[in-house]
């Protein structure tokens, strides 16, 4: 590992990385605890994941390989996610006799069930492996709630994403889960005295971009207007070099007066094909500018997450390097560039 300056010394706020329990051991594993103090599981905290083969849920081995690999590390786990419409077993939306679920009132006290059930179980699971949420055993901060509930297209008088959820409950089902995941997390499951234990987030991607951004206040307001528990405000930035960074500073703006903390959860900036040099330094003046803004907003920042580990790791590798380090585990440009940006 090269001896270079800790990301997360550089900043005020926690940096995260999205890993699986490969990061966990040997060399990656000293360059994520050397460089970030906070981690989230790119996959095992999913809804899909808490469940076996038989539809019982169990928290799965991947997520508590990486949350004891935390505690052990002093390092943070920001969750992600509570509920999605991908990644979902897909029973959660229907009936015993496997027909979807409609939107009578019984199948839809049917689905508030299993969403209140789940969101229990992994509050619960949690708690007892690691003690109470806000112990000092316990690493689990935050968590997103619901993740990308708004639509991508304007179509729709709510902007809200037509999914399973919405079918059956409607935009109540993102009230709920907030209230669900409040109650258990930072009531039942937290220790005695602690306040708000775990910040619950709402997270979406192409918040940067001006009609998914309005699309996106307009839901947060509202929800805040109903008092709904919505603590933070979670912006992807699953970019590229084609976006303007000042994208990301209007993102956060945009935000900025609303009484919620906000979080960049999902930070990565594709290069394109092929990723050359040049187009790595690029990346890295691109990485150096997007930290320089997240320094500017650290009052509003709750963490800065991003997307993986090493090139080769991403989800979106096929579009060019897009994280901090390289296959050998090496510092980029964007390293260099994140840490320049101080
Ligand atoms: C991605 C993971 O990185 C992949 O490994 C998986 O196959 C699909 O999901 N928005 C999200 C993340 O909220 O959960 C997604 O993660 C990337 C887009």
């Amino acid at each position: 590992i090269e001896d270079l300056t800790p990301l997360y010394e550089t900043t005020d706020f926690p940096v995260g990385v999205a890993i699986d329990s490969r990061e966990t051991i040997g060399a990656p594993a000293q360059l994520l605890t050397r460089h970030f103090n906070q981690i989230t599981a790119e996959n095992h905290m999913k809804p899909e994941a808490w469940y076996d083969e038989a539809g019982n849920f169990r928290p799965h081995e991947q997520a508590l390989t990486m949350m004891d690999f935390a505690r052990d590390n002093d390092l943070r786990v920001y969750g992600h996610v509570l509920v999605w419409h991908s990644q979902t077993p897909a029973w959660f939306f229907t009936d015993s006799a496997g027909q979807p679920l409609t939107t009578s009132a019984a199948d839809q006290q049917v689905l508030r069930d299993r969403l209140r059930t789940h969101i229990f179980n992994v509050a619960e699971s949690m708690s007892e492996r690691y003690g109470p949420f806000g112990s000092p055993t316990n690493p689990l901060y935050a968590f997103d709630a619901v993740n990308e509930v708004v639509s991508d297209s304007g179509e729709y008088s709510d902007g809200l994403r037509r999914s399973e959820w919405y079918r059956i409950l409607g935009e109540s089902f993102i009230d709920l889960t907030f209230e669900y995941a409040d109650e258990a997390f930072n009531d039942v499951y937290a220790a005695e005295g602690a306040d708000r234990p775990v910040t619950l987030f709402i997270n979406d991607y192409n918040t940067e971009q001006s009609g998914k951004q309005a699309r996106y206040l307009a839901l947060v307001q509202r929800l805040l207007a109903r008092g709904v528990p919505v603590h933070g405000v979670g912006h992807q930035f699953h970019v590229s070099l084609a976006m303007p960074v000042s994208a990301l500073e209007t993102a956060l703006e945009t935000f900025a007066d609303l009484p919620v903390t906000q979080a960049v959860t999902e930070l990565d900036v594709t290069t394109g094909t092929p990723a050359t040099q040049a187009k790595f330094i690029d990346q890295g003046y691109y990485y150096r500018d997007a930290f320089r803004i997240f320094r500017a907003y650290a009052d509003d920042l709750l963490a800065v997450t991003v997307w993986g580990l090493t090139d080769g790791r991403s989800w979106r590798s096929g579009n060019g390097g897009p994280l901090l380090f390289d296959d050998n585990l090496r510092a980029k440009p964007a390293y260099h560039g994140a840490v320049d940006g101080e």
